[in-house]
């Protein structure tokens, strides 16, 4: 996955193109390149780390040019060198891609027997040199549908012409797209977060759409080659301008930022006055429907796990949950009175938008749980519940974390009354017990000095094991899910009763163990499952809410986290997890908020 950028002004457009790729780091930073077109000639630069380095590159040697593309890459395919970078550039033209051209490799043998030559590793080029061919006996906007016909797989392209100095021409199947208007100014970006900072007026391209984008006009075609006109959506609020404050990076300051988001959110969904959950246009009645299935990636699966507990518990309705990208190529039994939920803090997540689509394609009904609510996704779906997140930028998602879990398990909540399967007394103790969350939430993130302590003792550790029952078992699993993306320390997220049945092996003297106990139906059960780990030499962290009681003198580290409404405990026993990965990632010296080999937005399969 990547970030592009296209820009048609009526003025030197470099600067821009940098600080729009900043923004669109989150989807990539090991390569970074522009193209402009200068002097009726294509001007291109590019070099392998992050977009400051292609900054220091322009200071040394500008470019100059009122029409460009910019690309931040992630690798799909060849290392992130200079030669893999994009734009991919010949003579005349130029190309950044994000997405993967499935064909790439035929492609290739077939323009090398035609004695064509190739620059990079990457599957892209073989839409330079296609592109290069069918220019020399047609008009930039055939070249490029003649070009795309012979494409598999997904793209989002930005393109400049050496001889048409007044137009960057964009494409989309697959991967996103949009464009953003100014005055004597328009632009192309990979989403609109990256426009922002320069316009709110944006559209967006369907797939199959093309768009010649100039300075003072955009003109869109579909896949027959039609002229179409599209829909400008006006932004709301300007969300572009995040930053740090007085936080170490983006994810410290995001853990913090917890117990406002939810706050917002809370806000957003409830009633105080009636002390009702206000959830309109889901696309089927709730007693209508058979069952619900969750589908997310990473992080967001995660709070489809903790959902199917929630859901089980206060309705009677069947659940599934599923990896997006295992639910696309399953042979699923699809029925009209399932509602399919789809959870993605971006929106943009390539395996979750593929699952989507399928379920429109089989005419079923869709709902989805995102922070961006321009996304694709939430474009998409019949019905948007946003998580009112605010900006989210360290790699390691937190903040949307909760954020999902909460607007399900109110989801959870309204379900289960609208459907009579939860008492309505309960559900208003329920509703009322909410308004604490923040302040407990608060008062979690006080226990960073403890874990702190606990990071410096384990950050050497060869591997750690996550275990929790319940609800906690997915949590354990989001626990260790952050460890070893931000602090490439292996971890492993596991349902405590199922150790025995083959990880107990694994544990040996003084390797940490992460034991999530709060005081449930499952709390006796996870402390025997814990002392079987103890007895073999564990070494034991134990998350509990039993209000200071010291539950074994073996255990390494206790945490008493502040006790609440059982069903609850996934939004507190996370907290200290955030954090231990935090810490630990810091102890090694990692780069927080931007992990090795990781994207925010994973816009590829
Ligand atoms: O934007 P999405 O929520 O769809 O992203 C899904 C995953 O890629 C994401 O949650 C990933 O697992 C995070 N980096 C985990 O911290």
């Amino acid at each position: 996955m990547c970030g592009i950028i296209g820009i048609a002004s009526n003025k030197s457009v470099s600067v821009n193109i940098i600080n729009a790729l900043k923004k669109l780091e989150y989807r990539g930073y090991d390569s970074a390149g522009l193209a402009t077109i200068n002097k009726g000639r294509i001007d291109e630069k590019k070099c392998p780390g992050r977009v400051e380095k292609l900054e220091k590159i322009l200071f040394q040697n500008p470019s100059e040019g009122n029409l460009g593309i910019g690309h931040v890459r992630w690798a799909t395919h060849g290392v992130p060198n200079e030669a893999n970078a994009h734009p991919h550039s010949t003579e005349i033209v130029s190309v950044v891609h994000n997405g993967i051209i499935e064909n790439s490799s035929e492609l290739k043998k077939i323009l090398e027997k035609e004695g064509k030559t190739f620059k990079s590793q990457t599957d892209t080029e073989v839409i330079t040199v296609l592109l290069t061919e069918k220019l020399q006996n047609a008009e930039p906007l055939e070249a490029v549908f003649k070009t795309l016909g012979l494409l598999k797989g997904s793209f989002a392209l930005g393109i400049i012409f050496k001889n048409y100095k007044d137009f960057v021409i964009g494409a989309r199947r697959g991967s996103p797209l949009a464009v953003g208007y100014s005055n004597d100014e328009n632009y192309l970006g990979s989403d609109s977060y990256a426009l922002k900072s320069m316009t709110n007026k944006i559209s967006y391209l369907d797939d199959g759409d093309v768009c010649i984008l100039s300075k003072d006009e955009v003109k869109f075609y579909n896949s027959n080659k039609d002229k179409i006109n599209k829909e400008i959506f006006t932004l709301s609020e300007n969300k572009s301008e995040v930053n740090k404050g007085n936080y170490k990076n983006f994810m410290i300051k995001e853990i913090f930022e917890q117990p406002i988001t939810l706050k917002t959110c809370l806000k957003e969904y409830i009633d105080k006055i009636r002390e009702e959950i206000n959830f309109y246009n889901l696309p089927i009645e709730p007693k209508k429907i058979k069952k619900i299935v969750l589908i997310g990636c990473g992080t967001a699966y995660h709070s489809c796990l903790v959902t199917k507990y929630w859901l089980e518990e206060f309705t009677n309705l069947v659940i599934e949950t599923d990896i997006a990208s295992e639910f696309r190529y399953r042979n699923n039994r699809f029925d009209k009175n399932n509602l399919y939920i789809f959870v993605s803090q971006s929106g943009e997540t390539a395996d979750t938008f593929a699952a989507l689509d399928l379920c429109k394609k089989e005419n079923l009904k869709t709902c989805s749980v995102v922070n961006v609510v321009e996304s694709s996704i939430a474009r998409q779906s019949d019905c948007v519940l946003p998580i009112h997140a605010g900006p989210e930028i360290g790699v390691a998602s937190t903040k949307a974390f909760l954020g999902q879990m909460l607007v399900l398990y109110l989801f959870s909540l309204k379900i289960g009354e609208v459907r009579g399967d939860l008492d309505n007394k309960k559900y208003k103790k329920l509703i009322s017990n909410l308004k604490n969350l923040p302040q407990l939430i608060k008062e979690t993130l006080k226990e960073e000095q403890k874990i702190q302590f606990i990071a410096k003792d384990i950050h050497n550790s060869k591997g750690s094991m996550f275990l929790g029952r319940g609800s906690s078992y997915p949590i354990a699993m989001e626990g260790a899910l952050k460890l070893k993306e931000l602090s490439y320390l292996h971890a492993e997220g596991y349902p405590a009763g199922e150790m025995k049945h083959g990880p107990l092996a694994l544990i040996e003297d003084g390797l940490p163990v992460v034991v999530i106990a709060p005081k449930d139906k499952y709390f006796e059960k996870t402390l025997s499952n814990m002392q079987e780990v103890i007895a073999r030499g564990g070494k034991v962290l134990l998350l509990t809410n039993s209000d200071g009681k010291v539950i074994s003198e073996n255990i390494r580290f206790q945490i008493d986290l502040p006790s609440s409404d059982l069903s609850l405990t996934p939004f507190i026993f996370t907290i200290p997890l955030q954090l231990l990965s935090y810490h630990v990632a810091l102890f090694k010296k990692c780069d927080i908020d931007k992990p090795r080999n990781l994207a925010k937005s994973v816009t590829v399969e």
